[in-house]
């Protein structure tokens, strides 16, 4: 293979100089047959987007074979044509405006979109989503909704398309847009509008026409126009996945080539160059290019090559970063939104391959942490996940991966491989510390060494009419009203003739933590300290009430591997908790404290921690 074919840019942009004009990639989704790939051929023609002549050729193919014409069918004569091609990915069509270029991915399927998206075949900016007005909204309808708004892409429009079925009825568009709109608020997400359109007709499309008199807004062509710019690439830190490493075969030259696809930032000649997990360093030689003089730099979207300054090993799969860029992360435990397609459900304890960017790692689940449905959005505990579900998970890496989780989308989704299939994929939310192995493991040895109690919990839970409990108030307001809500709901308890201790932070602080930093390095062995206290009350058969002000869900796993998990009950106080927090309950910071109270010892009966009197 060549750079050049490595490439998933097209020619005319590895030879051309001149700056491209601005283009913004669209992913085009919605339930099978509800018209996308029309829509997608109509954009082609009515905007002449076409080769010349094209739908002509299409449209004589047709007749001669006795078919229907079809504006889908302009998307497989495209493909075809690009398939003899060398560079051009058949999942995208190109199309231009005259206010910019597009590339539109039509998603032929669920698994496709999903797989396009997490494999960064596809990186989408923005979406369309087709709803058929005969049929309605569908579970694809729902669920693609779902995965954007996973995949963080918020700008989208809906097309409400083959109005012509309905009559081009008002009432009809109306019920679908009131349906879907309300579905999609749940997600968070806002579409600029939804258009009546048909794509047969071409209704909507490019142009407004007569047959939708009550609606006066937009046409597909001026919504797309109207979305927001995508950000520079180049103004990310530079990513590049390391694809291949290249040997020169001439005589005497022992240069070596580090090949791969730039997905953000720059690099240049000079720069110093950090390859992840393995942290290797060296400095950019050359940039080679084959056929025309070599660049001095390289930017995202181009494949390359360069060559290092120092004889360097690496290797497929690691991450070639820039040393002053801001670091990715390098973990082997990560907290990630995991969407599952596969029939066989996804389990714990079962060995999975992650492969993100071009690393290939072998993965298991550690915990699930939460279940949703991605077209019901019903959200369940369970500890598997089932075909179509987006579960909130923690995974354990055999090895290390390098890894972002902020915008750089290539190196933070992954996809998961069972069997040797993609039957998964998921966005990194969280690196997280690997010092939870060797927690469990000083766990393991001090539950084999534990001397227990003569008086078992079981009498202690008869007793007391109460099992352990871990209440954790964090939040965003101040901490003297975390100490206050703690020390009402520890005066409510005991008043009704509970076991239960609130634990000042500061008790711990200056006491048991007194050899302690108090930094950020010191964090874990604080929290540790924290759940081996938790643990010990705990087993006393206490309620044990505290208070932090930021335990991030690295931390909770931390107290969870020391102290039962079904025990602990996270409480957020403030306004809105943030996304992926695990709050039992969300407690907002006007709501009166014996509210506030009573809506706890709600939740600490539900899980089964406070029982009836006897
Ligand atoms: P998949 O890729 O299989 O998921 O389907 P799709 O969403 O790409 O649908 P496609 O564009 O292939 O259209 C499906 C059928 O609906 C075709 O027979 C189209 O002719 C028909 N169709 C698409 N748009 C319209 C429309 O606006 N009006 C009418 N009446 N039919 C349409
Ligand atoms: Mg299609």
């Amino acid at each position: 293979m060549t750079i050049a074919e490595a490439s998933s840019s097209s020619p005319a942009e590895l030879v051309s100089p001149r700056l491209p004009r601005e283009r913004l990639y669209i992913v085009v989704v919605g339930h099978v047959d509800h018209g996308k790939s029309t829509v997608v051929g109509r954009l082609l023609a009515d905007t002449h987007s076409l080769p010349d002549g094209k739908l002509d050729r299409v449209r004589a193919l047709c007749e001669r074979t006795g078919r229907p014409f079809e504006y889908a069918f302009l998307l497989d004569a495209l493909k075809d044509e690009q398939s003899q091609g060398i560079t051009i990915d058949v999942a995208r069509v190109f199309f231009h405006t005259s206010a910019r270029d597009y590339v539109i991915i039509d998603a032929p399927g669920h698994n496709e979109f999903l797989k396009n998206m997490v494999t960064g075949a596809s990186r989408a900016q923005a979406a369309l989503l087709v709803i058929d007005a005969a049929e309605g909204v569908c579970e694809n309808s729902r669920r693609h909704g779902t995965m954007l708004s996973l995949l963080g892409i918020q700008q989208l429009a809906v097309l409400v398309n083959k109005m012509d079925l309905v009559g081009w009825s008002e009432a009809k568009f109306r019920a679908i847009e009131s349906e879907y709109r309300i579905f999609l608020e749940r997600l968070g997400l806002h579409p600029a509008c939804f258009v009546p359109t048909s794509g047969r007709e071409g209704d909507f499309i490019a142009s407004a026409t007569a047959r939708a008199p009550w609606y006066s807004g937009p046409t597909v062509v001026e919504v797309i126009d109207a979305f927001g710019a995508a950000k520079p690439r180049t103004a990310q830190p530079f990513r590049m996945p390391v694809q291949d490493v290249y040997k020169f075969t001439g005589q005497g030259d022992d240069r070596r080539i580090v090949a791969g696809t730039v997905v953000s930032g720059s690099l240049a000649v000079g720069d110093e160059v950090v390859f992840l997990p393995s942290g290797k360093r060296s400095h950019v030689r050359s940039i080679e290019s084959f056929g025309h003089t070599p660049p001095r730099s390289v930017d995202a979207g181009s494949a390359t090559g360069f060559t290092l300054t120092e004889q360097t090993y690496v290797t497929r799969g690691e991450l070639a970063v820039r040393a002053d860029d801001p670091p990715p992360r390098v973990a082997t435990r990560l907290r990630a939104s995991v969407f599952w397609l596969g029939k066989v459900p996804l389990v714990t304890g079962k060995d999975y391959v992650v492969r993100l960017g071009t690393a290939r790692v072998p993965m298991r689940v550690e915990r699930v942490h939460s279940v949703m449905d991605a077209s019901t959005l019903g959200s369940t505990e369970r500890a598997q996940v089932e075909r179509n579900e987006v579960a909130d998970c923690t995974l354990v890496l055999s090895r290390p991966i390098a890894c972002d989780v902020t915008d750089v989308e290539e190196t933070t989704r992954f996809v998961i491989v069972d069997d040797y299939e993609i039957r998964g994929g998921g966005i990194v939310r969280e690196a997280l510390s690997d010092r939870h192995h060797w927690m469990r493991e000083k766990v393991q040895v001090r539950d084999a060494k534990w001397e227990p109690s003569a008086v078992a919990l079981e009498q202690r839970v008869a007793r007391f009419a109460q099992r352990p409990g871990l209440v954790v108030i964090t939040g965003d307001t101040t901490g003297e009203r975390r100490k206050a809500l703690a020390r009402e709901l520890e005066a409510d308890l005991f008043a009704r003739g509970r076991m239960v201790y609130f634990v000042g932070i500061a008790n711990i602080l200056y006491g048991v933590d007194a050899d302690l930093e108090r930094d950020e390095p010191a964090r874990f062995e604080h929290v540790r300290r924290l759940a081996e206290i938790a643990h010990l009350m705990l087993d006393a058969g206490f309620i044990l009430v505290i208070t932090a002000a930021n335990l991030s869900s690295d931390d909770l796993d931390v107290i969870r591997a020391a102290a039962p998990a079904e025990a602990i009950i996270p409480v957020w106080l403030g306004d809105s908790p943030p996304p992926h927090h695990e709050a039992a309950l969300v407690v907002k910071p006007e709501e009166p404290l014996p509210n506030a109270v009573r809506r706890i010892e709600g939740v600490l009966a539900h899980q089964g921690i406070l029982l009836e009197a006897p």
